[in-house]
């Protein structure tokens, strides 16, 4: 049962995910450089203090990935190119699958981005799509032989009775595929989107949507981030399987780690926790005073003068709402000329999923509106909206420093860690426009204006009180929201969790 591959011992505590904590570039003479990625996982792991026993698996996703499989033993990477372990400074080890590219393209492309993201964050447009066609049916047949490979994997490198945490939507069925390899694991799930409401879930096929469920229900526990989406899972449990839910002690607003809700099906129970991810404060601190930041400050601050900065920080996604954001800050210039030449608006839009064209389209919609906004208002010396899609974290820090206002209008998102980040970075306090659809609200709400993301005309008023809100009023709403932002630390979200599984 247990046949391993590879050199190390085998693991106490599995990670597993599609996109890893590193990637790689084929140089052209041949070598493989590696890029290590951040994010709350990565920084979780290494607080965690987990070396060898340790092993995060996760898909090869581009050619340069795949071909850093191939040149490794069983697929595990050469430890020197990754994580900071335990202070050995041998680095966590990873496994990198190596999954055939159209399994793979089907299964990241075709359902988990195309059809799973867009039904947890209610993106389709419904008089025309989703269509599940025969296409579809082999799609779906090809995102079960990803999840397949994963749970393979993971069944192989687990030692006895260890720890599993399985990450995300691309990996719905991992948990029930893994329980029928390996009884004795201890199984997690943990989902970072939201969780759709049962109307809109069932647009799914009914034997896709009862195997999803079915595939987290095969954890001890799942993880969402926030009430909300745990209750969202739980009611599709009930209405789809008839499943029984139970009140598991109920965790504070802000989701202190106990188990919420309990669902029983057939048998089997699945604890259901809430588990809230907030700003990684320390990090973000020290990364945001470094010199590459400044020199980035001085730049925008030659951009935007002395005027007030509002300022949007995004992957270019269609649940970002972006383009609604981009037409509330042009109807406040509209509606409100005393901003003219007072503010600008910095958005950073930063490429993300350019293999689906419904997403190419929205980046091109996003440069027209930008461009529409500065031809209707630009002057010779004022440009009302400066768009930058080219990534730099730098940047980004820059700019969360020095907002004045931050917008952050998701039409649905998980949790939101930029709007997590800005008010832990900003200099002098910001004033934080936020969605009541992003997760985050449920931490953040009080002190943020809370808007509806549909609501172009509602965003605009909220941007025009945000930018007019005494100086004082600020600082202390951002102080409170930065407090709020810290609370759950990365490392402190994935301890919790590997508790809650004994
Ligand atoms: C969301 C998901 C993550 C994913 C990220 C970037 O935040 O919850 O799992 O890593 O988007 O998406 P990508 O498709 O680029 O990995």
């Amino acid at each position: 049962m247990n046949e391993r591959i590879g050199e190390g011992p085998a693991a106490r505590v599995l990670v597993a995910s599609n996109r890893g904590p590193v990637s790689f570039r084929l140089e052209a003479d041949g070598t493989l450089s590696a890029r290590r990625g951040g994010g709350g996982l990565v920084s979780g792991i290494s607080a965690a203090g987990l070396g060898s026993d340790a092993v995060w698996v996760c898909a090869a996703m581009s050619d340069a990935d795949r071909e850093a499989a191939r040149r490794s033993p069983g697929g595990r990477l050469d430890r020197s190119d990754l994580l900071p372990g335990d202070g050995d400074g041998q680095g966590l080890p990873v496994r990198l699958l190596d999954i055939p590219p159209e399994v793979f393209t089907d299964g990241y492309n075709g359902i988990a981005n195309s059809v799973l993201w867009f039904v947890h964050h209610m993106l389709y447009d419904t008089p025309v799509e989703p269509a599940f066609d025969a296409h579809f049916a082999t799609q779906w047949e090809n995102f079960r032989a990803y999840n397949e490979a994963f749970a393979r994997a993971l069944a192989e490198e687990a030692g006895p009775d260890a720890v599993v945490l399985v990450q995300d939507y691309h990996l719905v069925l991992v948990p029930g595929l893994l329980r029928a390899l390996r009884p004795d694991l201890r199984v997690g799930h943990f989902s970072h989107t939201p969780w759709a409401p049962v109307d809109y879930f069932r647009m799914l096929p009914d034997a896709v949507a009862r195997e999803v469920l079915l595939g987290i229900l095969g954890a001890d526990r799942a993880g969402f981030l926030t009430e909300r989406w745990a209750r969202a899972f739980a009611a599709c449990c009930r209405d789809l399987l008839a499943a029984e839910v139970r009140e598991a002690g109920a965790p504070d607003a802000a989701g202190d780690g106990r188990d919420l809700l309990e669902i029983v099906h057939e048998g089997r129970t699945t604890r259901i926790g809430v588990h809230g991810l907030g700003a990684d404060a320390a990090f973000l601190t020290e990364r945001s005073r470094r010199p590459d930041v400044d020199a980035r400050m001085a730049v925008l601050r030659e951009q935007v003068g002395d005027r007030r900065m509002l300022v949007r920080v995004d992957r270019t996604e269609l649940s970002k709402n972006i383009v609604r954001g981009l037409l509330a800050y042009q109807h406040l210039l509209r509606t409100r000329p005393e901003w003219h030449g007072r503010v600008v608006h910095v958005a950073f839009a930063y490429p993300s999923r350019q293999d689906l064209a419904s997403y190419r389209h929205y980046t091109a919609e996003v440069r027209r509106l930008a461009d529409a906004v500065n031809a209707e208002f630009g002057t010779e010396d004022w440009t009302p909206l400066l768009l930058h899609v080219e990534d730099d974290f730098a940047r980004s820090l820059a700019a969360y420093r020095m907002a004045d206002v931050a917008v952050v209008n998701p039409i649905r998102d998980g949790m939101n860690l930029v709007a997590k980040e800005i008010p832990v970075v900003s200099d002098a306090g910001c004033a934080l426009v936020l969605s009541r659809e992003a997760g985050a609200y449920a931490e953040l709400g009080e002190d943020a204006l809370g808007i509806n993301p549909y609501d172009v005309v509602g965003t605009a008023e909220a941007m025009h009180q945000a930018l007019s809100m005494p100086p004082e009023e600020r600082s202390g709403r951002s102080k409170r929201l930065a407090e709020a932002a810290a609370a759950l630390p990365p490392a402190r979200w994935f301890m919790d969790q590997l508790e809650a599984l004994g």
